[in-house]
């Protein structure tokens, strides 16, 4: 999500910066955004100039410390694993200046378990946005026991100055909001699919016709990637131990064959490759 939520931001005028571990990761990165622009103006939907302003304002680099020592905010989209999110964010505590505020992205890793890596837990929280980042208007900002008010503020500005309209949490819970909605139909589908009750196709259709949800549960998984479902049902069931909480067998034969939706071509559907 990190390549849409950088373009969302250096649309709304932000100067960002962009970076990755993984230099292919990096250059899809930057051959999506330019692929976004060319076509947002070939459609009419943004003029040369805001496009050719949306360039100047983004640059990617492979460079953690160039890309963030001089940044006011510091926004994390990185894998959901929480050891890796810590490191990170110690690190980024060592490069930043004292007032860079950090969110992260993390659809379930709640700003406290990663606060404490950090010498400013008062300026770490989460910042959650929807996929596709560069549509999805929704925002949701968590405001942990640990979070500053101005944090919150500062957060809330620029997430509306992005044309989001945020929504704000004012206690940490697992999920958030949107995904435990998200998650009781996912599980729910899922679960019809493993008893052999309907296709996958056919439970979008219905999600999609009978409940008017613009996308059915399986084009979403794809959508926002069968890794991240599995990573993350992974962590919660190693953290909980419960059963209940273990991802599907239909998630764990997906991700072992590497079929993780549309980033990589293929998950429940077949996509053509970026
Ligand atoms: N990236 C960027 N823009 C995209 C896009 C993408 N992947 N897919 C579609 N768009 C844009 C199109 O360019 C188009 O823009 P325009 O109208 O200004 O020209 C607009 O979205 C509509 O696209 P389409 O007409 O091609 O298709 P749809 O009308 O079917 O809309 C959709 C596509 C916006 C993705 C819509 O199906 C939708 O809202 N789906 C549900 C998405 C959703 O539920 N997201 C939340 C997922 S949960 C999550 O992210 C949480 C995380 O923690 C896992």
């Amino acid at each position: 999500m990190g390549h849409q939520i950088a373009l969302s931001a250096a649309l709304a005028g932000f100067n960002v910066k962009c970076t990755d571990t993984n230099s292919q990761t990096l250059n899809q990165a930057i051959s999506f955004s330019e692929n976004y622009l060319k076509e947002r103006v070939t459609k009419g939907k943004i003029s040369k100039e805001l496009a050719q302003q949306a360039r100047e304002n983004l640059s990617f680099n492979l460079n953690l410390e160039e890309t963030v020592c001089n940044a006011d905010l510091v926004i994390e989209a990185i894998i959901e694993k929480l050891e890796i999110k810590r490191n990170l964010f110690s690190q980024l505590d060592e490069i930043c200046p004292s007032h860079t505020i950090f969110a992260t992205n993390s659809s379930y890793i709640v700003s406290s378990k990663i606060a404490d890596a950090t010498q400013r837990p008062d300026r770490v929280c989460n910042m959650h946005f929807f996929n596709p980042a560069l549509v999805m208007k929704c925002l949701e900002v968590v405001k942990g026991p640990h979070v500053s008010d101005e944090t919150v503020e500062q957060v809330i500005q620029v997430a509306k100055k992005m044309g989001k309209t945020p929504v704000l949490l004012h206690k940490e819970i697992y999920g958030f909001l949107v995904n435990r909605l998200l998650q009781a139909t996912r599980k729910e589908a899922l679960n019809l699919l493993e008893m052999g009750v309907a296709s996958f196709e056919d439970i979008d259709t219905a999600a999609k016709n009978g409940l008017g949800y613009p996308m059915g549960p399986f084009e979403l998984l794809d959508l926002t990637g069968i890794d991240l479902a599995y990573h993350v049902g992974t962590e919660k069931y190693n953290e909980t131990g419960d059963p209940a909480d273990r991802p599907s067998s239909t998630l764990v034969e997906k991700y072992s064959k590497g079929e993780f939706g549309k980033k990589v071509g293929k998950g429940f559907y077949n996509y053509e490759k970026f």
